[in-house]
């Protein structure tokens, strides 16, 4: 993908380490810090639910260090941080369903991981950390568009586990003055995003269903409504966290539209985008999810200067077209 400039900042002398860069959205960072010739990018991912793929010709080029390891480990996580001025976290286990039928592995990589994620990045003397956050920790909260301070209790492991990382996060930045912002994303979606395995996410597994012929399942009425985000405005948020002027040390921003989509619709929408007669079948409800989830922007656009450049729609044209292309 071609990315516009989020930022002003000479980025030529500047080091940046992404965990969980052969991920979807670390390797859609890792193609926009490439495309603006940041001065060294280091990818630290143990390829356990992204592809080498996804960064391959970056690493080929010489513009990517690829280092194969595990942010259980303290101690890689201190090697991979040699140098490094910034921080951009992706790496973890995501998915509701996953976390349900396996809470400890959860736990392990995205809080036991996390903290030594944060904990390296301190003691080397990293400037900040932007970390991946989640819708999740909005939880049974009822109330929307969904506001940063008012959230509710959480719904599953994964919910659980992306909570407590703005915990110690906000912790560290009053115990150890140390920097860091977590963005809550609502449903990413785009490019490189993973269609393998019982916990792909709703939007490729849609598009790639309904290419093939089959009928999308939806857990639910239908009605269910999600903020869908596509990753350009992602990785837009993730440049401007980082490289803001004006943040205090810990803050937490929504990473959305504002703009509320069905399942229905979405399966309709698809269908229409590739004139596909497929229906959407239904089974009940799916333990953990919450039933609407709608952001409330207006703090990204006021403090980090956020404008969602892509919305749903065209973010769900360019996403549809990667996929006919790669399936
Ligand atoms: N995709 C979404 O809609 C969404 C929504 C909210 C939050 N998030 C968060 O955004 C981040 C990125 O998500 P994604 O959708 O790109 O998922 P992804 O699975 O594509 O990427 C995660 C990456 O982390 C790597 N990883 C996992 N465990 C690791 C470990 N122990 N050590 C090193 N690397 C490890 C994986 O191999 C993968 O490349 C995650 O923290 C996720 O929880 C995603």
């Amino acid at each position: 993908m071609v990315f516009n400039k989020y930022h002003q900042e000479d980025i030529s002398s500047l080091a940046f380490l992404v965990t969980g860069g052969a991920g979807f959205i670390g390797s859609n960072l890792v193609e926009y810090l490439a495309q603006h010739q940041a001065g060294k990018i280091i990818v630290l991912d143990n390829l356990s639910t992204g592809y080498i793929e996804n960064i391959a010709e970056f690493i080929e080029n010489g513009q990517v260090e690829f280092i194969e390891g595990d942010i259980r480990d303290y101690n890689t996580c201190v090697s991979a941080m040699q140098g490094v001025d910034f921080v951009l976290h992706q790496a973890a286990l995501g998915s509701v369903p996953r976390s349900i039928s396996d809470p400890i592995a959860t736990n392990d990589v995205n809080i036991s991981g996390f903290l030594n994620v944060l904990q390296a990045a301190k003691e080397s003397g990293v400037k900040r950390m932007v970390y991946a956050a989640s819708s999740s920790t909005y939880g049974d909260s009822p109330s929307l568009p969904k506001k940063e301070e008012v959230i509710g209790n959480p719904l599953s492991p994964y919910a659980v586990t992306k909570y407590v990382n703005e915990l110690y996060a906000d912790v560290f930045s009053r115990t150890y003055n140390f920097h860091s912002v977590g963005l809550r994303y609502f449903n990413v979606f785009g490019p490189k995003q993973n269609i393998n395995g019982p916990y792909a996410a709703v939007i490729p597994l849609f598009i790639t269903q309904i290419l093939k012929g089959e009928s999308p399942v939806i857990n639910g009425d239908g009605l269910t409504s999600r903020d869908f985000t596509f990753v350009s405005n992602v990785v837009q948020a993730n440049v401007k966290a980082l490289l803001s002027q004006n943040l205090n040390k810990h803050e937490v921003f929504n990473i959305a539209c504002n703009e509320q989509t069905t399942l229905t619709q979405l399966v309709s929408t698809i269908a229409s985008e590739v004139n596909s007669p497929v229906q959407a079948s239904y089974v009940p409800e799916r333990k953990g999810d919450v039933k609407h989830s709608l952001a409330d922007i207006s703090k990204a656009k006021s403090w980090l200067d956020y404008q969602p450049e892509t919305l749903f729609r065209d973010g769900l044209k360019e996403t549809i077209s990667y996929f006919k292309a790669v399936v």
